[in-house]
């Protein structure tokens, strides 16, 4: 496996690749690589004939005042991960390699990113559209893989993807979860020993919701307001929203009419975290 730093470099590994008539499966990260990440790459390695890893810590995809300068960073422990998931390239360019200084173009959806996470962070899907793009034009993959655990940035990739015409299978993966059912995170590592006990209170209420939802709740404020009551409980925890969404569209739903999204932001201290469910009826 090898560790590239420049767009050059990866270009070149993939047209030799190409040449011997190989496939390629992308898979993007910002690092600090968990078994989410990991369970990604196996897959690709699986689907692929060459599997890429991005690992950039994107800074166009965070707002004002969010965690860019302290999201955590560990290359060498992301090497370990890759290589031992079948990875074949890490591509971890820096700032300046990805974004020239005056830089100005942007992937902009205008669907999709009004609802869930795009109200609490406006800019965010505009960055990870426009960072992806990137990654799609520079590794030029058969298939890239997105997790689950961020539904929304799935549901925009697929659309973006189709809409732009790029000529990629775009991959949502189930979310991989600790033992105790909090979903794996990189933001995981800011919690203190009770922040981690409160965040439980997540996956405790995706499991409520999905219980409601297959015991046959209709109406699905019923199911929101219940996933609220129990997460209220919890007082380490401060809900940043917990919605149910069309599938597809991410328009609000009232009626449980599968596909739904039912996904949610809580604030555990300072940390925030995100966890849903789809409900395909
Ligand atoms: P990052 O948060 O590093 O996640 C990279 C990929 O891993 C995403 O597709 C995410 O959904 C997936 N992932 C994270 N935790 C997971 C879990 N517990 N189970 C399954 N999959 C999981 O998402 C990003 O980076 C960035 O926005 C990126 C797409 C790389 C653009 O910068």
């Amino acid at each position: 496996m090898k560790i590239v730093e420049t767009i050059a470099e990866v270009r070149k590994e993939v047209k030799e690749w190409r040449k011997q008539g190989l496939s390629v499966g992308l898979v993007p990260t910002m690092g600090f690589l968990h078994e989410g990440h990991q369970s990604l790459i196996e897959r690709a390695s699986r689907e692929n004939d060459r599997v890429v890893v991005s690992d950039f810590v994107n800074p166009v995809q965070f707002g004002p005042g969010e965690d860019l300068a302290s999201y955590p960073r560990d290359l060498a422990r992301d090497a370990a991960v890759c290589e031992a998931a079948g990875a074949d390239l890490i591509f971890h360019p820096s700032p300046e390699e990805m974004y020239f200084p005056d830089f100005s173009t942007y992937v902009n959806m205008e669907s999709l990113s009004e609802e869930l996470c795009g109200k609490t962070r406006p800019t965010h899907f505009r960055g990870v559209c426009t960072v992806v793009s990137k990654l799609f034009h520079i590794t030029a993959p058969d298939r890239a893989y997105f997790g689950q655990k961020d539904a929304q940035q799935l549901a925009i990739i697929k659309r973006m993807a189709r809409d732009l015409n790029f000529d990629i299978e775009i991959v949502g993966c189930p979310i991989v979860r600790e033992a105790d059912g909090l979903a794996k995170s990189s933001r995981n590592t800011y919690l203190s020993p009770e922040e981690r006990q409160a965040a439980l209170v997540l996956s405790q209420a995706v499991a409520l919701g999905q219980s409601m939802a297959e015991q046959g709740e209709k109406d699905a404020e019923k199911i929101v307001s219940a996933m609220k009551e129990l997460i209220a409980k919890e007082p380490m925890a401060r809900i940043d929203y917990v919605q149910a969404v069309d599938g597809v569209s991410m328009s609000p739903v009232r009626e449980m009419k599968a596909p739904v999204l039912v996904a949610m932001a809580v604030y555990i201290g300072k940390t925030r975290l995100i966890d849903n469910f789809i409900y395909e009826g």
